[in-house]
This record gives C-alpha cells, sequence and structure tokens, in this order.
C-alpha cells in the first residue's frame, strides 16, 4: 500500500556498512520494483569527503553487491541515482546542519514538498548529538509536511540508557514520529505467525495452557564475531539478539488478538504481554538463565578460533555469545507454560525457529506401541527454508498397530515460489508511509530492558569461571540441556 507523499530521506552514517549493504540496495530494490514513492529524494551524510558522483559510484557497486534486485539497464539505474546526494560533515558538530538545510531546501523546491525521514545508521553513541541537532537545527521542525525518524538497534543498553534515549527522543520528536527498527519485525515469516495465529481459525482454540506444554524460540547462528569483536564484547548475546529479537517473537506467540492489524492495537497487546512476563529474580538465575561463551571447535567441517581468539576480543573476556532464559507468561491463557529462550554464536546451524509443543494425549488407547507416540509438535521457520511443519502420528503399514511420527511440512519458498523482498525493504516502505506496526515503541522498549537489567547487572558482577563452557560447533553449554530438562523437555537441536 502506497500513499505516494514525494519525500527526502536523510541518512547519517551513509558511508557505513548497514547503508551500504541494506539501506541503500533496499531503497534500489523497492525503486526497481516500483514501489517507492516518487517523487523522491535521498540525502546521505557521513564525514568521510566525496561528492555526489563519488558516493553514487560506491552506492552501484553495492547495489550489484547486495540488492535483491538488479539494474535492468543503466538509464533505470541513472534516474534512481540522481535522486542520491552527498553531503559530507560530522554529525556531532552543529555546522553540518545548515548545510544540509541548505542541500534540502533546494531539492524540496524540486519535490513540491517538505516530507522528511531521518535515517540514525550511526554507531549509537551519536543518536543522542544527531537527535539534539535536528531540534537546535529546525530540520526536525519544517512546518511543511511530515518528519519521521528511525533509530537502530540497539536502543540504549540498560534500561537506564534506553530511558535516557526515549527522553531525548521525546524532547525533539512525539512518539509517532519515532521508528525504533528491529528488522527481525520486517521479516516475512514472523509477520506470518499473525497470520498463522489470526486468519486461521483451527488454532486459537489450542493456543493456551490446556493444549501447549511448552514454547522454545531458537535464533541460532554459526558465524563468530567476524570484525565486530569490540561492538560484541561491550554487547553480548543477551543484549545484542535477546532484548530485541527474541522478546519480539515471545511477544507475537503470547499476545491476544489485537482489534486490528494496525500499529496501535498490535503494539498494544504486545506490551500486555511485557507486563506478564514475570520479573527475573535474580536469587534464583541458575533455574532461569544460561549463558556460555565458545571455544575453538568445528563449524561445517572447519576449524575455528575460540571467542576469546577473535579480533577485538580480550584473552580473558566475559562475555557471554550464548544465552539461555525459562520465561513465564503470568496470564490466564499462559499460566504454568515455560518459555525457553536461546540464541547463540558459533552454533552447528543457522537457525532461527520457534517450537510450539503440545501435551500429551490424556490416555492412550495404542497400548503396544505407546513409545511410537510423541506429543504433537509445530514448528513455525523463520530462517533458513521459511515455513512451518507439524507432527502427527500415523500407523506405520502392515499387520501389527506401530505407531510412527510423521510431518506436515508447508515450505514457503515451494508454494508462494517467488522470492521474499528483505526485511529492510517492508520495514522503510512500512516508514515511508507512516505505519509503525512493525517498529518498536518506546514503552515496549524499556519493558524489555527492565525484565533484562536483573540479568545483566548479575552477570556483569559475577565472572563465570566455566567460560569457554561449549565449544563452537556444539549446540551451547550443557547447563541449557539443564534448564529445559527440569520441565521434562528437550530442545528441538534442527
Ligand atoms: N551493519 C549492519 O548490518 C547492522 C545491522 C543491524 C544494526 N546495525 C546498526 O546500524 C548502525 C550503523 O551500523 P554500521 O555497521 O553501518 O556502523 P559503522 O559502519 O560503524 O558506522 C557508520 C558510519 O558512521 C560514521 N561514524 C563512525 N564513528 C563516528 C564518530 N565517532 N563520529 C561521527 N561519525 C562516525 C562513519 O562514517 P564517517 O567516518 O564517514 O563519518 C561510519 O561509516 C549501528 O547502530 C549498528 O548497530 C547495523
Amino acid at each position: 500500500m502506497s500513499v505516494d507523499d514525494p519525500f527526502s530521506m536523510i541518512i547519517f552514517g551513509a558511508s557505513g556498512d548497514l547503508a551500504r549493504r541494506k539501506l541503500i540496495p533496499a531503497l534500489w530494490s523497492l525503486y526497481a520494483a516500483r514501489t517507492l514513492p516518487e517523487p523522491f529524494a535521498i540525502v546521505c551524510t557521513a564525514r568521510t569527503d566525496m561528492s555526489d558522483g563519488e558516493f553514487r559510484t560506491r552506492m552501484r557497486e553495492s547495489v550489484g553487491e547486495f540488492a535483491r534486485l538488479h539494474p535492468p539497464s543503466e538509464q533505470v539505474w541513472e534516474r534512481f541515482a540522481a535522486a542520491l546526494c552527498y553531503v559530507p560533515g560530522d554529525p556531532t558538530s552543529p555546522d553540518l546542519y545548515p548545510r544540509l538545510e541548505g542541500r534540502l531546501g533546494e531539492i524540496e523546491a524540486k519535490l513540491g514538498a517538505a516530507n522528511r525521514l531521518f535515517y540514525c545508521a550511526t554507531p549509537p553513541s551519536l543518536y543522542d548529538d544527531i537527535v539534539e541537532h535536528l531540534g537546535t537545527s529546525g530540520l526536525a521542525h519544517s512546518g511543511k509536511g511530515w518528519t519521521r525518524i528511525i533509530v537502530e538497534k540497539p536502543f540504549g543498553r540498560d534500561l537506564a540508557s534506553a530511558r535516557a534515549l526515549n527522553q531525548q527522543l521525546a524532547s525533539v520528536f512525539s512518539e509517532e514520529q519515532v521508528y525504533r527498527i528491529d528488522h527481525y519485525l520486517g521479516k516475512e515469516t514472523v509477520q506470518n505467525i499473525l497470520v498463522l495465529r489470526f486468519a486461521n481459525g483451527i488454532f486459537e482454540p489450542v493456543w493456551n495452557r490446556n493444549h501447549v506444554a511448552h514454547v522454545q524460540i531458537t535464533v541460532a547462528e554459526t558465524i563468530g564475531v567476524e570484525t565486530r569483536g569490540s561492538y560484541y564484547e561491550e554487547a553480548g548475546a543477551l543484549r545484542d539478539m535477546m532484548q530485541n529479537h527474541l522478546l519480539q517473537l515471545l511477544c507475537l506467540i503470547a499476545m491476544e488478538p489485537p482489534v486490528t492489524f494496525d500499529a496501535d492495537p498490535v503494539r498494544d497487546e504486545k506490551n500486555k504481554v511485557m507486563r506478564a512476563l514475570r520479573p527475573i529474580d535474580p536469587t534464583r538465575l541458575d533455574q532461569i538463565a544460561v549463558r556460555g561463551q565458545y571455544g575453538p571447535g568445528f563449524v561445517g567441517g572447519r576449524r575455528v578460533p575460540g571467542y576469546r581468539e577473535e579480533k577485538g576480543v580480550a584473552p580473558n573476556s566475559m562475555t557471554e555469545t550464548y544465552a539461555a532464559l525459562r520465561l513465564q507468561v503470568d496470564s490466564w491463557r499462559w499460566a504454568g507454560v515455560p518459555f525457553f529462550l536461546r540464541t547463540g554464536k558459533r552454533l552447528p546451524n543457522r537457525v532461527s525457529e520457534i517450537v510450539i509443543r503440545f501435551h500429551r494425549t490424556p490416555h492412550m488407547i495404542f497400548r503396544r506401541d505407546p513409545a511410537g507416540v510423541d506429543p504433537n509438535v509445530l514448528v513455525i521457520r523463520i530462517q533458513p527454508d521459511e515455513g512451518l511443519d507439524l507432527t502427527v502420528a500415523a500407523k506405520k503399514p502392515g499387520p501389527a498397530m506401530m505407531l510412527s511420527p510423521v510431518t506436515l511440512d508447508f515450505k514457503y519458498g515451494e508454494v508462494f515460489g517467488e522470492e521474499s523482498p528483505e526485511a529492510y525493504e517492508r520495514l522503510l516502505l512500512d516508514a515511508i508511509n507512516g505505519d509503525a506496526t512493525l517498529y518498536a515503541r518506546g514503552d515496549w522498549v524499556e519493558q524489555a530492558w527492565a525484565l533484562l537489567d536483573p540479568v545483566l547487572t548479575a552477570w556483569g558482577r559475577t565472572p563465570d569461571p566455566s567460560f569457554p563452557n561449549y565449544e563452537a560447533g556444539a549446540w551451547g553449554p550443557t547447563a541449557a540441556d539443564a534448564l529445559i530438562a527440569r520441565d521434562g523437555g528437550t530442545w528441538r537441536n534442527p
């Protein structure tokens, strides 16, 4: 759905990795697919000195390397490139902003509108400065159209810093103007969770404590920290993945049906889940949370170094590269159902999935083969191999009554046959069209940090002498198996 207002997008940190690999390729793919509202302008800024021409050449290479759609002809690329310009300058200095204003003034006169979408794609330590300068320079208040701002993750590093950033944003923008991005929410299969739950009548009756024994949410990576060692040292698995992606997934699974699929009803329901999550008791942390750090090992048949040997990582680092939590949603629907969340680096497979494990049948009439009857399991696969499968029991062919689990499998790619848009494409288009449904609201972010703060504090205070406690290529530390076994479960390791 397109509103088709002319607009300008102003990207801070445009010489960086995110702009090169994600933002400009996503904008290009939207343009090439004719879904980007026109006319538009993309004003890019960073300290690196470049002319418009040099910047366009760089972006032509990025698009060739990273975009989902490739330029059908040079003329189409030239038309897109004509909308790209570059203003060199330091975003922490007030001098940059009048120059941006000047360039925007010329552009907006041609566009015939002053709708502005700012994008903070710099290191997070600069967000405060950028927001302040947008306010004091007047850039955030053109008075002649809409103004919005997209803020990249991480949004704070604990409750206090997230609150401070929310306050800083609120001093210049209203909440409706602020778009906190979590690219996970732009994935087709994540959106499909809501369709699965709320466009099908058959799931609602079983989506509760009467039928669900437990829920597992796994986001596993095979990669280590690559070139981001110094960033990861300050973050760790809990901040990098759990506080945002995994808790968002939990909310989509646990939320009540919103009245409509619009920003406020959806986000209100997600907030109710956050309020219902039982606060983590730091005195019982060993029953609720597990942390890990990978040592050397083998992934995909290749020998890989341990975390402490990675570039930018301290040789005695205590940063966790794996985290698992057992959470409880204290609501009528979910009372007593544990939610197990885990995420880690250098695990055997790159996979994101949600497992809904149902209760056993109350009485088993096939007594001769009780071992053959596993409880039903619904698996929602977010990546790769997007889709879902439901495991049910079936009779094995033959004279004896022997049972076997069989899987009913739906593969997104096979059924629809077309390539899904990149998450950034969907999310950028939504922000341009003023739809914040798939963006995080300020109060949600604060609640997520409030939930995890006791774990962050406890782990920060007490180093784990067992680190490194899992080999690269293993499914995390053994304590994580014990965490789920206490409730009679086992992790599904795909
Ligand atoms: N890269 C990704 O795939 C990814 C994924 C998810 C989220 N993010 C988030 O997106 C944001 C941008 O990521 P990124 O990887 O593109 O970051 P980046 O490459 O480290 O930084 C982006 C740009 O910011 C400018 N910059 C860096 N330090 C600065 C400083 N002290 N003062 C002024 N400008 C400075 C640099 O440009 P100049 O030197 O030219 O000024 C740099 O090219 C981060 O918040 C990151 O957490 C990134």
